[in-house]
């Protein structure tokens, strides 16, 4: 017997299906292609079944019903009940078998305030939903676990994703848990070491590409078409279906009262796009009665969103040639664009974009809060500073930023940071001498006596950053 307990659950499945973002074709679950197999646009679960003469039900359920029964679950030592993303199985696609379900008991992510963040901004309630708290420590596991049980269902043998080194992590230790092979293109030099050594240790075939990411993708497209692998990039639908729970998890967490904003980095736009869907579906449903607005942070080297949106309104995705430490959000042409247009459009969220040395900033002011968070998470906290300073963003109003990474995802950059290291030799040096030095705390080399580090400490007594 598997850890699911086969009894799980008796739900109905099948009342999703797959549908074209754009010309509304259905797609063909299981199939290998994750694209419209019409036009070639990104395809979405859409959940028919969820209209009933009764109203809107989901696994047969209202609104009420489903808040109870998931509060239930979490009293439950079933494995589906256990994952923060299975405990909401209604409102998923449903496998064939839930002892299908691959979980490393992902998502149960916490929400916490962030106070001095929050005076920095200058917002009274701030607070972060942490999804660098997830098993492999990036918010890619929600998705992942949805979309690799979805890979184990279709019987494939190997699946495979380009990635920045988030998703690659994640994936190699969800097909590791299945028994599937795993195969990785990432862009050679521009991960971190966190990330590539999760992926190696959980045994992925890894391939370093003499390119970027968006390079990455290319390849993986081709690779894809010519052998029997199974993407798992986040264009993939199942991967968005996983992703939306973090954001049911927050509503539940507060008592299903919206908060006013919710901020999130944007790379490859999937995540942006599975936070929106879940937004809109818990408003459907009936779950909130009014619907947060989900704004995207871009850094400014890796700004195709911004930009999109500024010069086009939204129409024609504008690419760029990315470039930013931010190594997990260095994409220069993202493929849920749409989805996330759609998003913004829908919840009246903003786009932003902050520079380096904002992101550098921001991300040590959350580490100052006790959180710390990868440089790509960071994004969020930089560009609420400037959704306040234009407006948009009202001090009395409530904000989530979603982190998406762990702070060891990435101890180079914050190693190099706190040393002064960071901006050594770029233009930004001057600048980021005088902005970041009050943040930086360089460890620090002494003789082993007491008095030296009596010393040391009287110091530091004496000028107490938080006076
Ligand atoms: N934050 C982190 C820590 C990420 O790893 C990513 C994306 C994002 C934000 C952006 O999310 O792509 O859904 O808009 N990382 C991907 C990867 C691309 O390959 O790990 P997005």
């Amino acid at each position: 017997m598997t850890d699911h307990a086969a009894s799980a659950s008796k739900l109905e499945p099948g009342v999703s299906q797959l549908r074209c973002i754009a010309c509304a074709a259905v797609g063909e679950s299981g199939a290998k292609s994750v694209r419209c197999a019409q036009c070639g646009d990104l395809l979405e679960v859409a959940y028919p079944g969820w209209k009933t003469a009764a109203g809107m039900r989901a696994g047969g359920l209202d609104a009420a019903g489903l808040k109870q029964l998931w509060l239930q679950r979490r009293t439950s030592r079933n494995a589906l009940d256990e994952s923060g993303v299975w405990r909401f199985r209604e409102i998923l696609p449903a496998l064939n078998d839930w002892n299908l379900a691959i979980t490393l008991r992902e998502g149960n992510t916490p929400v916490y305030e962030l106070p001095s963040c929050g005076r920095v901004a200058g917002v009274e309630r701030l607070f972060a939903k942490h999804q660098g708290m997830n098993p492999t420590g990036s918010f890619k596991d929600t998705g992942m676990t949805a979309a690799a049980s979805f890979a184990r269902q279709g019987g494939f043998r190997w699946v495979a994703c380009a990635s920045t080194g988030n998703t690659s992590a994640s994936m190699a230790a969800y097909a590791a848990r299945a028994g599937m092979r795993s195969l990785v293109l990432i862009p050679q030099g521009q991960i971190t070491w966190g990330k590539l050594s999760q992926a190696l240790d959980y045994g992925a075939v890894t391939c370093q590409l003499k390119t970027d990411f968006d390079g990455c993708m290319r390849v993986l497209d081709e690779v894809v078409e010519r052998m029997p692998v199974y993407l798992l990039n986040s264009v993939n639908p199942y991967r968005l279906e996983g992703q939306k729970t973090a954001a049911v998890e927050l509503l539940e967490r507060l008592d299903w009262q919206p908060p006013d904003h919710i901020i999130v980095p944007g790379g490859n736009l999937g995540n942006s796009s599975a936070i929106g869907k879940a937004l809109l579906e818990m408003k459907e449903l009936g779950l909130i009665s009014s619907l947060p607005k989900l704004s995207v942070i871009q850094a400014e080297g890796a700004n195709a969103l911004v930009r999109t949106m500024r010069e086009t309104g939204g129409k024609k995705l504008i690419s760029v040639h990315a470039e930013t430490m931010a190594t997990a959000i260095k994409i220069g042409s993202p493929a849920s664009w749409k989805k996330a247009v759609r998003v913004l459009e829908a919840t009246g969220g903003a786009v932003e974009q902050v520079s380096e040395v904002e992101i550098a900033l921001a991300k040590a002011e959350i580490g100052a809060d006790g959180i710390g968070c990868e440089p790509a998470s960071a994004v969020t906290l930089a560009g609420l500073k400037k959704l306040v300073q234009q407006g948009f963003v009202k001090k009395n109003e409530s904000v989530v930023l979603i982190l998406t990474g762990n702070l060891l995802k990435d101890p180079d950059f914050t190693l190099k940071f706190h040393r002064g290291d960071l901006f050594a030799g770029t233009e930004h040096e001057e600048e980021a001498a005088s902005v970041l030095s009050p943040r930086q705390r360089a460890p620090m080399v002494l003789d082993a006596n007491a008095n030296a580090v009596v010393k040391v400490l009287e110091y530091a007594e004496q000028t107490d950053p938080r006076e």
